[in-house]
């Protein structure tokens, strides 16, 4: 074969391979058919030892060949890169990622809720819409007892309301269980309140008990400073006030020592050098009768706190209503 004719052979071949060989040998077909190695650069190279004539006539062939050849190829190896994503700058900075946050009243429930499980304390839930029997009848309301009143409770109708605090679980638990039964309950409550600094109308709770034969009030202070002393810090102080739950007796409120004061008397613990945080006591015999315990048998206790309320205390908040009007400024806070 002449050399003109391998040369029009040559581009014949490599406009046949760009045009319809595989995408991604296109990029190559440069090297492949212009590069130092191939056919047509030894031709060129080759040219030197060819006879005048045939120098010329050869040579110009060979170089419009390669023209055309760096031009398709050229063309085609552009296409290949628009298909690629564009060029960009791998020195510049990163675009930040703005990481979340928990919300300070989830991650103050996940604290409770580790120390006491921490504890020996299994985790229960109960449904928010509640019967009265349970909110109220089965832990000893009287049937006249203020709580019931509409200005306290969202009832839905007369049998079904919105629960106004988390002991109803009490109920829901020992009547599945048989003792030693020691449970935590977390979870949101319901109270037509007005809404001020201090009160919401939703609001959560965390209640635990623990029921066993010789519980006694001494194990229920022994938990409750354990608790506060963890969550709060190894010098809070706790103060159990006698107080009136119908479904405990005794009942107590329990203070803790002023987190600004320390005691001494504040604006915060209104000169009292305590703030209250939780309702608790043993519990009542007539709460046994409903779920079938025996109260010679058995004794427990049972206590009841404010999440919101430890949450503002702990991080000097002093508006509740923060905790739900989703301003990331202050939740950033956390
Ligand atoms: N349920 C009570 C309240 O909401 C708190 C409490 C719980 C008191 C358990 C005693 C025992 O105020």
């Amino acid at each position: 074969m002449s050399i003109a004719d391998q040369l029009h052979e040559l581009e014949a071949t490599a406009r046949r391979e760009c045009e319809s060989g595989p995408a991604s040998e296109r990029p190559n077909l440069k090297v492949r058919y212009l590069g130092k190695k191939s056919r047509l650069n030894e031709i060129l190279r080759g040219l030197k030892d060819l006879p005048d004539e045939e120098r010329r006539a050869v040579g110009t062939l060979a170089n419009q060949v390669r023209d055309s050849l760096t031009a398709l190829f050229d063309g085609a190896a552009g296409e290949v890169t628009t298909e690629a994503p564009p060029k960009f700058d791998y020195t510049l900075p990163g675009r930040p990622v703005t990481r979340g946050t928990r919300h300070i009243l989830t991650r103050t429930m996940s604290e409770v809720i580790e120390i006491f499980y921490g504890m020996g304390f299994e985790i229960a839930e109960g449904p928010e819409i509640e019967t009265d029997y349970y909110n109220f009848g089965a832990l000893n309301f009287p049937p006249d007892h203020p709580a019931r009143d509409m200005q306290d409770t969202f009832f839905i109708t007369d049998e079904y309301l919105l629960r106004t605090h988390t002991s109803p679980v009490q109920i829901r638990v020992m009547e599945k269980r048989r003792p030693p039964v020691r449970v935590l309950a977390p979870g949101r409550v319901y109270r037509s309140e007005a809404i001020n600094a201090r009160s919401y109308c939703v609001f959560h709770q965390v209640e635990g008990f623990f029921v066993d034969t010789e519980v006694s009030f001494a194990d229920l202070k022994g938990v409750l400073t354990a608790f506060a002393q963890e969550f709060f810090g190894a010098d809070i102080k706790l103060r159990f006030r006698p107080s009136f739950f119908p479904f405990t007796e005794p009942s107590t409120e329990v203070d803790i020592s002023c987190l600004l004061c320390g005691g001494k008397g504040c604006q915060l613990c209104k000169h009292e050098g305590w703030l209250e945080i939780l309702g608790a006591g043993m519990i009542h015999p007539n709460v046994f009768a409903a779920v079938d315990y025996d109260p010679k048998v058995f004794s427990g206790y049972a206590f009841g706190m404010g999440v919101e309320r430890i949450a503002l205390l702990k991080h000097g908040i002093n508006d509740i209503r923060l905790l739900y009007e989703n301003d990331l400024r202050f939740l950033k806070q956390f």
